[in-house]
């Protein structure tokens, strides 16, 4: 187990791949993640866990789909905000954001559910430090 701090920024510093998430630490069965959003990302869910995210920088909006209906909520830097388990999501970063998320080790980036995953989205359980 990690017993250094750590900077956020200088993992961040590390990487400039959008939607590809890195684990900064893990307590109990969670990992602590950090990445890069940029654009659209797709509508997805888990269906076991919350996701918890934390706006490090930028503006990070992140829609919801409850009982076919759509709405967005919108997070400046240093909100957090969780999605709760099962709910259907999207976060969009039109001008891009860095993320802390908070999740379950193993859980996978794009949920249980989801749409077809384009190219640019890194399918992943998140990536060790090097
Ligand atoms: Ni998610």
């Amino acid at each position: 187990m990690m017993s250094e701090s750590i900077e956020l920024q200088n993992v961040l510093d590390t990487f400039e791949d959008l939607w590809s998430p890195r684990i900064v630490t893990q307590f109990n069965d969670y990992d602590v993640r950090v990445a890069k959003f940029g654009g659209e990302y797709i509508w997805h869910a888990h269906e076991d866990t919350d996701e918890f995210f934390l706006v490090v920088d930028g503006t990070l909006t992140i829609w919801l789909r409850e009982n076919d209906e759509e709405r967005s909520v919108t997070l400046p830097k240093g909100a957090v905000f969780v999605v709760p388990k099962g709910m259907e999501h999207k976060p969009v970063a039109s001008d891009g954001a860095s993320i802390l998320m908070i999740e379950p080790t193993g859980t996978l980036t794009v949920g249980d559910r989801h749409e077809d995953v384009p190219d640019y989205i890194d399918a992943t359980t998140g990536h060790r430090l090097a």
